[in-house]
């Protein structure tokens, strides 16, 4: 089965899925490199020229792509959970949801200090009304919901794979 991160911007779910791939030696993806690959351009390319409608429908083209995958750690684009058909993709061989959570004051914090732009989170207010939006989503389709609030990204990985282990081992 797959193990797919899921959570707000700055979740740290690239870095955790990276590292977690290594610990498990499984192979790891990431949908924004897979939506860029797709499109030749970079997200905020992509948001800027086409819309965030455009970006979307990239994320279920690679979620379908991702359809027949198995054992791999999946780190997805934050917006993933606005369609609830990719997540349905990535999961389709069977998947654990890990969604990776934490306060919006700690994600702003790590997004200001990341050089990559993120198109929706320029505005902070409107980051803010997002993350509310999406945090019963998160929780509504996550498996398990880990915290990164003062953890270190290896920290997190050994928590979920006590949690894998416990649950499915
Ligand atoms: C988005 C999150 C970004 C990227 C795009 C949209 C979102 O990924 O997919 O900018 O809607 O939350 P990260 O969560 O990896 O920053």
């Amino acid at each position: 089965m797959n193990i797919v991160l899921i959570g707000f911007m700055g979740a740290g779910k690239t870095t955790v899925a990276r590292l977690l791939a290594q610990r498990l030696n499984l192979k790891w993806v990431d949908t924004d490199d897979l939506v860029e690959d797709r499109a030749g351009l970079k997200t905020h390319e992509i948001f800027h020229t086409f819309g965030e409608v455009r970006y979307r429908e990239l994320e279920i083209e690679v979620g379908k792509l991702l359809q027949g995958s198995m054992e791999l750690v999946i780190a997805t684009g934050g917006g993933v959970v606005l369609n609830k058909l990719i997540l349905d993709y990535l999961t389709h061989k069977g998947g654990i949801i890990i969604y990776l959570d934490a306060t919006f004051e700690t994600l702003r914090l790590r997004v200001k200090s990341h050089s990559r732009p993120r198109p929706l989170f320029q505005d902070v207010s409107k980051a803010k009304e997002l993350y509310r939006f999406r945090l019963p989503i998160y929780k509504k389709y996550a498996d398990v919901t880990v915290t990164t609030e003062h953890k270190r990204p290896k920290q997190i990985v050994s928590t979920i794979i006590s949690y894998i282990s416990k649950t499915y081992l």
